[in-house]
C-alpha cells in the first residue's frame, strides 16, 4: 500500500482521500483552510456527499487518514501526492492556475529536502500542456531536480459526479492517466487494477484533452436534450419520452458512431432534417441555439478543408470521393460536392476519382449524378482510374475512404502535397507535405 498527500480538501480531494484509505493506503491530507483541516482530524467530512462522512469517519479512526496544512510534512510523510486543488475560470475563461501553481512551488520547495523519489499527480481539471508548460518547469525550479529522474508526474483526471462521487470513485466509466515516468505509471495503474472499465495510460497532454472533451460532452447532451425537450413541449410532447426512447439504440445514438473527428456531414437526411425541426421550432417561438451551432459547426468544416486545399496552393487537385459517403453515388448534399465547387470557383482544375459515382455513370443509370447541383459538369471531372487521376495532380484531397486505393494513396503522399479528411491511416499526423484536417 502506498503512502499518498493528497492537496486541496475540496469535493475531489476529500472523497479521493477517504476512498485512497479506504483501500488501504496511508493519506495525508493537505489544505491551506484550517477549518477543512480540523474536520477531517475530527473524522467528519467537510463536505456534504452521500456516504462521505461515514467514510471520514472510519478511515480517520483507523488512523488512515489525517489532514495537515504543513506541506513539508506532508510531502516527507508520502510517496506521492495526488493534487486536487480549485481550477475557477479566470475573467476571460481561461484555466485558473493560480491554487495548482502555488501547490507546484510549495511541492517543488519540499522535494528538494527530499532523497527518495517521489511522484506527483495532478487531478485538477487544467488545459492540454498545463503539466508540461506550468507544473513541471515549476517542480523542477522549486527543487532544484529533474522531472522524471528525481521525481515523477502523472496527469489522472477526475470524473466523478457530485451526489455520487463515492459511487463514481469506485466505478469509473473510464479511467485515464499520462505519466512521465515508469514508477508513477505503476502507481496509478495499481490503484485502478480493480476498476471495472477501461484504463488507458496515454501520454499527459492527451489525458489533459480526455478530461475537457468528457465535460464538454456532457454539457453538449445537456443542453441537446433540453433543446429536444424545449422542442417537443412545444408539440406537446413528452421530451424526457422522446429521449429515452433515442438512449435505447445503442447502436447508433448512443455509440461511437458519428464520434470520429473529421469532415462534415451532409446527405440527403442530416442537413435537410435539422433544417427542418428548427423551422417546426421556430414557428412554435422555440429558439433552438445548439441546433444552430451545428450548422454553423458544420459549415465551418467545409471552410477549414478549404483552407487547407488553399494552403497546397495546387493547380491541379485530385479529389477522392465526391458523393456525401464512401460506399454510395449519392451527392445529395455532399460536403465533398460543395467543396469541389468552391475549388473550381477559386480557378483550380478540379478532376475526381470516386467509384461510386463513376459507376453509376457508366452504368448509365437514370438517376446518376443525382442531388448534384454544386458541380455541373462532374460527368466530365471524373476519373476511372485513380493512378492516371494521382499521377496529374498537385496536390491530393481525400474525402472518402476506399480500401482499394489505399496503397496507389500511400505511395502517391510521398510525392504530392495530400489533405485527408478521413485519415488514411491511425499513425498519420499533419507535417511536411501531409496535413490532416484535426490531426
Ligand atoms: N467538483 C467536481 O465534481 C469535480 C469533478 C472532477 C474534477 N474536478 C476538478 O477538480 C479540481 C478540484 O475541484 P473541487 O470541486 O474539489 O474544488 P474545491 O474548490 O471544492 O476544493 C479545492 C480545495 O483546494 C484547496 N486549496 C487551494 N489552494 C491550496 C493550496 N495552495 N494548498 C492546498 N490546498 C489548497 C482549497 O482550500 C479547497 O479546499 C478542479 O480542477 C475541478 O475542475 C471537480
Amino acid at each position: 500500500m502506498a503512502r499518498i498527500s493528497v492537496f486541496g480538501i475540496g469535493y475531489v480531494g476529500v472523497v479521493a482521500a477517504a476512498c485512497l484509505a479506504k483501500a488501504g493506503h496511508r493519506v495525508t491530507a493537505v489544505d491551506v483552510d484550517q477549518g477543512k483541516i480540523d474536520a477531517v482530524n475530527a473524522g467528519t467530512s467537510p463536505i456534504v456527499e452521500k456516504g462521505l462522512g461515514a467514510l471520514v469517519a472510519e478511515t480517520v479512526g483507523a488512523g488512515l487518514l489525517s489532514a495537515t496544512a504543513s506541506v513539508a510534512e506532508a510531502i516527507s510523510g508520502s510517496d506521492a501526492s495526488f493534487v486536487c486543488v480549485g481550477t475557477p475560470s479566470g475573467p476571460d475563461g481561461a484555466v485558473g492556475l493560480t491554487h495548482v501553481a502555488e501547490v507546484c512551488k510549495a511541492i517543488g520547495g519540499a522535494l528538494a529536502a527530499k532523497d527518495s523519489f517521489h511522484s506527483v499527480v495532478l487531478r485538477s481539471t487544467i488545459v492540454p500542456g498545463t503539466c508540461e508548460g506550468t507544473c513541471i518547469p515549476l517542480l523542477e525550479q522549486n527543487s532544484g531536480k529533474t522531472a522524471g529522474e528525481a521525481f515523477g508526474v502523472g496527469y489522472y483526471p477526475e470524473f466523478l459526479r457530485e451526489g455520487t462521487a463515492i459511487e463514481d470513485y469506485h466505478d469509473p466509466g473510464l479511467v485515464v492517466f499520462g505519466s512521465l515516468d515508469p514508477v508513477t505509471e505503476t502507481l496509478l495503474r495499481e490503484i485502478n487494477s480493480d476498476m471495472d472499465c477501461a484504463v488507458h495510460a496515454v501520454d499527459l497532454r492527451t489525458a489533459e484533452m480526455v478530461k475537457y472533451t468528457s465535460n464538454s460532452w456532457r454539457a453538449v447532451k445537456v443542453s441537446f436534450a433540453n433543446e429536444i425537450g424545449n422542442i417537443s413541449k412545444s408539440c406537446g410532447l413528452d421530451g424526457q419520452t422522446v429521449m429515452e426512447i433515442l438512449c435505447s439504440d445503442h447502436k447508433v445514438a448512443i455509440s461511437p458512431y458519428f464520434m470520429r473527428p473529421g469532415f462534415a456531414f451532409g446527405g440527403s437526411c442530416l442537413p435537410k432534417d435539422i433544417r427542418a425541426l428548427r423551422h417546426l421550432a421556430a414557428r412554435k417561438g422555440v429558439t433552438t441555439p445548439l441546433l444552430g451551432a451545428v450548422e454553423a459547426a458544420n459549415a465551418e468544416q467545409i471552410d477549414r478543408a478549404e483552407t487547407l486545399v488553399a494552403e497546397a496552393r495546387a493547380r491541379r487537385v485530385g479529389l477522392i470521393g465526391v458523393s456525401f459517403k464512401a460506399g454510395t453515388d449519392d451527392l445529395r448534399e455532399s460536403p465533398l460536392a460543395e467543396l469541389a465547387s468552391r475549388l473550381i470557383r477559386s480557378g483550380i482544375s478540379v478532376e475526381i476519382y470516386d467509384p461510386f459515382v463513376f459507376e453509376a455513370f457508366a452504368a448509365g443509370h437514370a438517376t446518376a449524378g443525382r442531388g448534384n447541383a454544386a458541380v455541373p459538369d462532374l460527368e466530365t471531372r471524373l476519373v476511372g482510374n485513380l493512378d492516371t487521376l494521382l499521377e496529374r495532380s498537385d496536390a491530393i484531397v481525400v474525402g472518402n475512404l476506399y480500401t482499394d486505393a489505399l496503397p496507389s494513396l500511400a505511395r502517391a503522399a510521398a510525392r504530392t502535397p495530400m489533405i485527408d479528411l478521413t485519415r488514411l491511416d491511425r499513425s498519420l499526423v499533419s507535417g511536411g507535405g501531409y496535413a490532416g484536417i484535426c490531426w
